[in-house]
């Protein structure tokens, strides 16, 4: 799909009062996305020449949000008073180029929007109506503008809720927020607005009459409802986050994943995860995070932007920014912090953390041990309660475990410090000097016996 000659304007100067935050309501994240990149990924396949973005509430973040979607042909505009939609309108076609023939207008707040719909509504303004809009059917369409059409059923305005008289209030049809005008049409009517209305505000929707007026038909598409609601306040946003996430699961299991459990099974629009993988119950998969094909996952994980290869198998875990190589276990009860990475076949076990380390090929970290900084070679056995100490109190030093090195349990290894291949450390050893390749370092000190001494203590002798 592309339209070089639409512009689509983005409403997103609002602050958002019902949401009660520090943060701008766009700003506001369901299933991993910002409500703003919401909008701006289903406009990204309709290749438009030109996206304005409003932005006037908290502008530099709004701003910078916009700019991160690296949407094609993306500008953004300060709105500095919100005077209404109107108003934000009339701003943003400041920006618009005059080659531009029609005007797609959304607001910021609409994530479960889709390409297909907008597509339609554009086909609609391409069919010879200089106005199109989207209007949906709700059993209770209190808070939004009514559409009010004539005897023929031809669209004639939209009153606003608060404007609207009784007879007005009856009607189910509601606007969308969502139209395209013709470009030059749009820019005379906005200038001509005015805020003789209940909110004393520019309305967009009286543009809409005003084309009306001109005698230029109004299309109006009705839309599924579930793909134009706004999201006013926390409890919308936590409804469509269900609805994206549901969304991206079915997905996913037509696409030949075993999701054995939806309803407890989170995952955000871009996660992506490989044929004949089985997720089961509870598990948390947060935007970044790839899984391969035929991975077990879970129950009870939670991964965060973190790559979990073929083949691999992780169980009640946590993983942020972390990366599983093929045919690799984890957990129960690992953590893998930012910069963690373990080599095909590698293991780590029960009450693990490993931070910013390579855990190298069939390595094994069964057992209670803090891994960081280290780069580990493959074929190391890493012993129960063996920790690397890489934090002085003031730096963070490197560890290195070369192939096949034996770690004993409970064993201190302070960094910087290097264990040479094939090396033995005895257990309960802490090691502050490099250890050479096939050496044995014992660091502990001796054991003495003393024969009879606790019988004597409990004066038995
Ligand atoms: C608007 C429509 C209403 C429609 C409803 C659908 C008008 C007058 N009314 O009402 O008919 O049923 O959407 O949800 O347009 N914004 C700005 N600058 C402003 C004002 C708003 O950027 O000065 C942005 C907001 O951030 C938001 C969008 O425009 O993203 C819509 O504004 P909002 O105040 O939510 O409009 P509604 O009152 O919901
Ligand atoms: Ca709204």
């Amino acid at each position: 799909m592309s339209h070089p000659d639409v512009a689509v304007v983005v409403l997103a100067a609002g602050k958002g009062t019902r949401f009660k935050s520090d943060l701008a309501k766009v700003l506001h994240r369901a299933a991993g996305r910002s409500l703003l990149r919401h909008v701006l990924e289903a406009v990204r396949p309709l290749g438009l020449g030109q996206v304005v973005v409003v932005v006037g509430h908290q502008a530099d973040d709004v701003r910078a949000e916009a700019e991160a979607a690296g949407v094609a042909g993306l500008v953004t505009i300060v709105q500095e008073e919100q005077n209404g939609t109107g108003h934000a309108t009339e701003v943003a076609m400041s920006a618009v180029g005059d080659d531009i023939e029609q005007v797609l207008v959304l607001p910021g707040d609409t994530p479960l929007l889709l390409a297909d719909t907008l597509g339609s509504l554009l086909d609609a303004a391409d069919a010879g109506h200089r106005a199109s809009m989207l209007t949906i059917e709700l059993d209770d369409p209190t808070g939004y503008g009514r559409v009010v059409r004539d005897d023929q059923g031809n669209v004639q305005r939209i009153v606003e809720h608060k404007d609207a008289g009784d007879d007005e209030r009856a009607i189910r049809e509601v606007n969308a927020g969502m139209y395209v005008f013709d470009r030059a049409v749009l820019a005379e009517e906005l200038g001509r607005l005015d805020v003789d209305n209940a909110q004393g505000e520019l309305y967009l929707t009286d543009v809409v009459e005003a084309f009306v007026r001109r005698d230029l038909h109004v299309a109006a598409l009705v839309a599924p409802a579930d793909e134009v609601v706004g999201v006013n306040d926390r409890a919308q946003l936590a409804n469509v986050g269900a609805v994206l996430r549901e969304r991206r699961l079915f997905e996913l299991m037509r696409s030949g994943v075993t999701v054995v459990d939806p309803r407890t099974t989170y995952v955000d629009v871009d996660v992506e995860i490989g044929q004949d993988t089985v997720v089961l119950p509870n598990c948390i998969l947060e935007a970044g995070t790839r899984v391969g094909s035929g991975v077990t996952l879970g129950p009870n994980c939670h991964l965060v932007d973190s790559e979990v290869e073929d083949g691999a198998e992780v169980t009640n875990s946590v993983l942020k920014q972390a990366s599983v190589g093929p045919e690799a276990t984890v957990g129960p009860f690992t953590y893998l912090r930012p910069g963690a990475r373990l080599e095909r076949g590698a293991k780590t076990g029960g009450f693990v953390e490993v931070k910013k380390s390579i855990i190298g090929e069939g390595s094994k970290v069964p057992h209670l041990s803090y891994v960081g900084d280290t780069t580990m070679g493959a074929g190391v056995n890493f012993s129960a309660g063996a920790i690397t100490v890489n934090y002085d109190g003031d730096d963070k030093h490197q560890t290195v475990i070369e192939d096949g090195a034996f770690i004993g349990c409970d064993t201190m290894l302070v960094a910087p410090v290097t264990v040479g291949e094939g090396a033995f450390v005895a257990a309960g050893s802490t090691i502050t000097k490099d250890v050479p390749p096939d050496a044995l370092a014992i660091a502990r000190s001796r054991q003495t016996v003393k024969d009879g001494w606790a019988a004597r203590r409990r004066g038995e002798d």
